[in-house]
């Protein structure tokens, strides 16, 4: 069982499926239903960063387990999603705080962004549990915090 990280892929996907649903409900004009939808979206994307990251730090990282001759595929492809998920991050912070702030014009144009690429973020978030845990044993696990004190 691989519970955190089974919880966290999780997380992204329910995250992704309200954002999903709250763009359709601002496209029907239903603005309270938009805002309802994108702040469950966003308290599960900030579950599941907390959760990433504790375990990140007290538990760890883990390695592919999986044939080396598709390790260096599965290296890029996992660097493109954490740079998606962390871009996504910034600027999912800066279109709430446009919203919270009612400058509407500027949230409508960073919110696209946003939510197309925390879109993308889940499926690819997906693909890199399925690859690290379902088609092939996981590697090691090392915490961050054993490498940080030399323990
Ligand atoms: C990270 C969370 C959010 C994302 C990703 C997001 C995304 C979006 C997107 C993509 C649009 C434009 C839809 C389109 O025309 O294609 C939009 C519009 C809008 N959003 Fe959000 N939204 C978020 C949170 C919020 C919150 C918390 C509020 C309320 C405080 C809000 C209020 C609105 C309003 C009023 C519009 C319509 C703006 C207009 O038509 O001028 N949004 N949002």
């Amino acid at each position: 069982m691989h519970l955190l990280p089974t919880i966290c892929t999780l997380l992204i996907v329910i995250s992704a499926t309200f954002v999903g649903f709250g763009w359709y409900h601002i496209l029907k004009g239903n603005r309270a239903t938009h805002r309802k939808l994108m702040l469950w979206g966003a308290a599960s994307a900030l579950l599941f960063f907390l959760l990433y990251v504790g375990r990140t730090i007290f538990v760890g990282n883990t390695s592919f387990g999986g044939p080396e001759n598709i390790k260096t595929a599965y290296l890029i492809f996992l660097l493109c999603h954490i740079m998606l998920a962390t871009t996504a991050g910034v600027f999912g912070i800066v279109t709430l705080l446009h919203a919270f702030n009612a400058r509407f014009a500027k949230h409508k144009k960073i919110g696209r962004w946003t939510a197309v690429m925390w879109l993308l973020t889940a499926p690819t978030g997906v693909v890199v549990y399925v690859l690290l845990y379902i088609m092939y044993p996981g590697g090691d696990t090392k915490p961050v915090i054993d490498a940080i004190m030399g323990w």
